[in-house]
């Protein structure tokens, strides 16, 4: 077959296409050359570097030096010389194409001349994108191919029947296809048809319909199976029976259940055992055979459990053994030397200590043992290790000082020993390659080592959390031109600020708690930051100018809180802000307009300091018309308590707004409280307490589904509570504090009656939480068994009812004792008259009950006696008679609790001594 005749041969083509229909293909194929196909073929696609980006997975790796191989092809020499074409050597059919990676990006259609090759033994088009076609029945007329490989290359659909005519296929790859399905006729012809087939990848193709007991038919004469992330499920070890001679056996990332097959570990041949993210449960078997081949066991992400067999150290050929994030208990094994590279044991339940035989395998390169129970030192004295890139310890026991063969590894990458409780000084570094350091949360001490400072590729620095004494300085940081992560928080670092430097990636920051007592030098030109935490500090002074161009565009979250800064609000860039915590401070002077500009801010925490001024309104209300104030809606959080604010609360919360807690506590707030607050659909908390609000109760809020905590203690509210506009109101309430108000009238009995959230008690259930999100954890100020204090964590099951210093009148509604989730209830310092319910003693978690100073008469109900967790009771100053119960709680308190009371009589003494002990002085 000449070359001459091309041109007019696809002009041929051309034409015969156009007027035929697929179908009738083959009866013309042999009267097109395969040189002319294979060029019309290119043509119908494009090249495109992106359609072959490079891929690397635990067992895979693909198009990692992609180039366009048919950029190089020459219309006017023979194809068979052709980049990726393979021709017999005596008949010129083209045998053989490899494409792979080639940057091929267009559909293959059906009539495409790439089916104009019917001598195709081998075709290999993966790692290119044919722009989500479908595959062609076509495919299945490649009667003599025996390797096919369409993996990784943008085809989506069902897979054609017509795959099962390939009767000569050993090798069938369309795996990391992502979008392709295979239906059970498909599948069931393709394990009985293609009987020559040996290997079968069909990764990440959608199996759900396939019943997983089909595999017990693919034959014997299998070597490699990999069906990764196939929505497959079942049982395994019902299945995997007869794969006798398979190498490669990839079933990670399905849904299989059950026992770990045992008959998969007694394989003479296997070589790749990967059974990933499934949810096998069982031990692994005290003995195996063979196994002599296996390179690679991966287990990782089951719930396996039992210990770890002796057989797992001893694997002549091993590897990569991984068995992260099981249950496996007890200790690791002595390793007979073997050429083990990469290990990974994390997240288990392992304990006793590191064996020094593990430290002294040859060729480990990676080795993680985080998130165990590992006790003991490391030894002091290791052989081999010379390889290792990443030694990650993380979360353990692990103690004693840090041995000197640490700081000598060669090729060291990434030591990861944070939250253990090693002890003593960090050596010095002897080769420069760590990108990664963190040894937080440890026991160490000294300095930091001077090695350090020559680590120019070190990308992220953590040493929180020790009592090491760090000297912020040029001299030591300025090399390190890729550090993007640095955390020294929890240490004593000082500061020198005469020599500027940059760190120019910096993006991470956390110096919390470390007694500096300015801001560092070099964050000046830190525009890239994104996080940076200066709490708990003594920062004193002014805010320095050049604060706002730290992060200048991408600071999402800054925290100075706890410090000493003065003056007025810093200008900061607040485009990107997300989370900004200035509290504990001392800050004069108003809220800045400018606020209204951060529109991404989901935190705002300027609480405890000299705030004064007004409120500003762009911070409860937007304007949709504005793009920018509709961005606005995103606070979450607005904690301004314990300012100097005053003058009202703004009118205008928008009905769109994301409030979640608003605290305004303790400022000089006037006026009545807008009804636009019941905009705030997801309100959690809200606390206007020691204020000057007037108006009536709130009764407008009542609709608030998620409103947990409502605090308006210490304001001018005045009148009577009516009754409830909504059928249910407030059902989530469980702190409502509305003491040292000027209400009066009844207690609001159809209130009590329907409050949910208080008369649902759930506590068994109910694991220990607390309110707050993310950055933010929700703190108020309530009384507490009679002290006022800052409850700086809410419990989520904490329930109140304050009413105590207003001019209640009339009795306490018995409904009260259906309050059962109740741990404290003061009425104290009203008018109520009346007994005390029996009903209260139902109030089963009850701590603290103050009904002091009203008008209560009659005996002390006898079931009080039964609240079991009751500390502080206080009755006194009321018109109670008659006998103290005796018993439990009650033998606890003292006279204090009854004082200036009519007469009544003690039971306390088992002997019922009758005492006289306090007489009311008005009578
Ligand atoms: C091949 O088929 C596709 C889709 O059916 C069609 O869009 C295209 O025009 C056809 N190409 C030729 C050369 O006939
Ligand atoms: C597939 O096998 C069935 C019998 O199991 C046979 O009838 C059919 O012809 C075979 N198909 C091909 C394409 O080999
Ligand atoms: C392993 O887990 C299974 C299933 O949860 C349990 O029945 C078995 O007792 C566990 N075995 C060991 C040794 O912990
Ligand atoms: C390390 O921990 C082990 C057991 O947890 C303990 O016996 C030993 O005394 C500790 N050593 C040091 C140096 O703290
Ligand atoms: C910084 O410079 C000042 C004045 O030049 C000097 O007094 C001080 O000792 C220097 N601080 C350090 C830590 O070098
Ligand atoms: C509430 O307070 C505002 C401002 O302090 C005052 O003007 C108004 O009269 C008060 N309203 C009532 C009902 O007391
Ligand atoms: C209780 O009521 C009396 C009159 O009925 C009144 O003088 C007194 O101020 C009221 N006390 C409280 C605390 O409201």
């Amino acid at each position: 077959m000449g070359c001459l005749s091309w041109k007019y041969q696809v002009l041929c083509l051309l034409s015969f296409l156009f007027h035929s229909t697929p179908s009738s293909f083959s009866s013309s194929l042999s009267s097109i050359s395969p040189c002319s196909a294979l060029l019309h073929f290119n043509h119908s696609l494009t090249l495109d570097l992106s359609a072959s980006p490079s891929y690397y997975a635990s067992r895979i790796q693909m198009c990692d030096n992609s180039y366009p191989k048919t950029a190089s092809w020459k219309e006017d020499e023979d194809c068979c010389t052709w980049d990726g074409v393979v021709c017999d050597q005596t008949t010129r059919h083209v045998i053989g194409l490899d494409l792979s990676c080639s940057w091929l990006s267009g559909p293959i259609h059906s009539n495409s001349t790439l089916f104009f090759l019917p001598h195709l033994r081998t075709l290999n088009l993966a790692g290119n994108c044919f722009n989500v076609s479908l595959i062609s029945s076509e495919f299945g007329n490649f009667k003599a191919l025996t390797h096919l490989n369409l993996s990784y290359s943008c085809f989506i659909g069902k897979i054609p029947y017509e795959i099962s005519h390939l009767s000569s296929l050993v090798s069938l790859d369309l795996s990391l296809n992502y979008g392709l399905l295979i239906e059970t006729p498909v599948w069931k012809r393709v394990i009985h048809n293609l009987t020559q087939l040996r290997e079968l990848l069909l990764d990440e193709t959608n199996m759900s319909s396939i019943r997983p007991n089909s595999l017990m038919n693919l034959s014997s004469s299998f070597t490699t199976l990999s069906l990764n992330d196939c929505y497959l499920q079942g049982k395994l070890q019902n299945y995997i029976l007869y794969l006798s001679g398979v190498q490669t056996l990839d079933l990670s990332y399905n849904h299989f259940s059950g026992l770990m097959p045992l008959s998969l570990l007694n394989l003479p041949n296997l070589s790749t055992l990967i059974l990933d993210n499934n949810q096998l449960v069982s031990p692994l078997p005290n003995y195996v055979s063979g196994l002599l081949n296996l390179n690679v066991l991966s287990l990782r992400s089951n719930f396996l459990n039992g210990t770890l067999p002796s057989w797992l150290f001893n694997l002549p050929s091993l590897v990569r053994l991984n068995l992260y994030d099981n249950q496996f208990i007890g200790e690791i094994g002595e390793f007979k030397p073997n050429s083990l590279e990469y290990l990974d044991l994390s997240y288990n339940k392992l304990h006793g200590s590191i064996p020094r035989s593990l430290l002294n395998l040859p060729n480990l390169s990676t080795l993680t043992l985080d998130n165990n129970q590992l006790v003991g030192p490391l030894p002091n004295h290791i052989s081999g290790l010379l390889n290792l890139n990443v030694l990650s310890l993380s979360s353990n026991f692990l103690n004693g000082t840090l041995p000197s063969w640490l700081f000598n590894l060669p090729s060291l990458v990434r030591l990861i020993l944070y939250g253990n409780q090693f002890i003593g000084e960090i050596g010095e570094f002897k080769s420069n390659s760590l990108e990664y350091l963190d040894l937080g949360y440890n026991k160490l001490q000294g300095s930091i080592p001077r090695s350090i400072s020559r680590f120019d590729s070190l990308i992220d620095l953590s040493l929180s959390s020790n009592n090491l004494s760090i000297m912020l300085e040029s001299e030591m940081f300025s090399k390190l031109k890729n550090l993007n992560y640095l955390d020294f928080s929890n240490n004593l670092v000082s500061i020198n600020n005469n020599v500027t430097y940059t760190l120019p990636k910096l993006e991470w920051l956390n110096l919390s708690s470390t007694n500096i007592s300015e801001f560092p030098i070099f964050l000046k030109t830190a525009t890239n930051l994104l996080y940076l935490d200066l709490s708990k500090n003594i920062i004193n002074g002014q805010f320095p100018r050049w604060l706002g161009d730290v992060g200048k565009d991408s600071l999402y979250f800054l925290d100075l809180h706890d410090n000493l800064l003065q003056g007025p609000f810093p200008t900061l860039n607040f485009l990107s802000l997300e989370y900004l915590f200035v509290s504990n401070n001392k800050l004069t002077g108003e809220i800045p307009s400018l606020i209204c500009n951060a529109s991404s801010l989901y935190v705002l925490d300027l609480s405890h300091n000299n705030l004064s001024g007004m409120l500003p309104k762009c911070l409860v209300h937007s304007n949709f018309l504005s793009m920018l104030n509709l961005r606005m809606n995103s606070l979450h959080v607005l904690d301004l308590r314990m300012n100097s604010l005053h003058n009202t609360i703004p009118a205008t919360f928008s009905t769109r707004n994301r409030f979640r807690n608003i605290n305004l506590n303790g400022n000089q707030l006037e006026g009545p409280l807008p009804r636009s607050l019941a905009n705030c659909r997801n309100l959690e908390v809200l606390d206007l307490g020691s204020n000057k609000i007037n108006g009536t109760f709130p009764y407008w809020l009542d609709g608030l589904l998620n409103l947990r905590v409502l605090v308006i203690r210490s304001n001018k509210f005045q009148g009577r509570i009516g009754n409830p506009k909504t059928k249910s109101p407030f059902p989530n309430l469980r702190i409502l504090d509305i003491s040292n108000n000027e209400f009066n009238g009844p207690l609001p009995r159809k209130y009590f009656k329907y409050l949910k959230a208080m008369t649902n008690v759930e506590e068994g259930k109910v694991v220990l939480k607390y309110m707050g999100d993310g950055y933010y954890q929700d703190s108020i100020n309530v009384m507490m068994k009679g002290l006022y204090i800052e409850l700086v964590r809410i419990q989520t099951i904490f329930t109140t009812i304050d009413f105590s210093n207003n001019s209640f009148r009339g009795e306490m509604p018995k409904i009260i004792g259906r309050l059962k989730s109740l741990k404290g209830l003061n009425f104290s310092h009203n008018n109520l008259t009346g007994y005390i319910p029996s009903s209260f003693g139902n109030l089963s978690n009850l701590e603290w009950l103050d009904l002091s100073f009203n008008k209560l008469i009659g005996e002390i109900p006898r079931q009080l006696a039964d609240i079991p967790w009751l500390a502080v009771l206080n009755l006194s100053h009321n018109q109670l008679t008659g006998h103290i119960p005796s018993g439990k709680q009650f033998n606890t308190f003292d006279n204090d609790s009854y004082i200036e009371n009519l007469d009544y009589v003690d039971f306390h003494c088992q002997e019922h001594v009758t005492a006289l002990r306090q007489r009311n002085h008005h009578h």
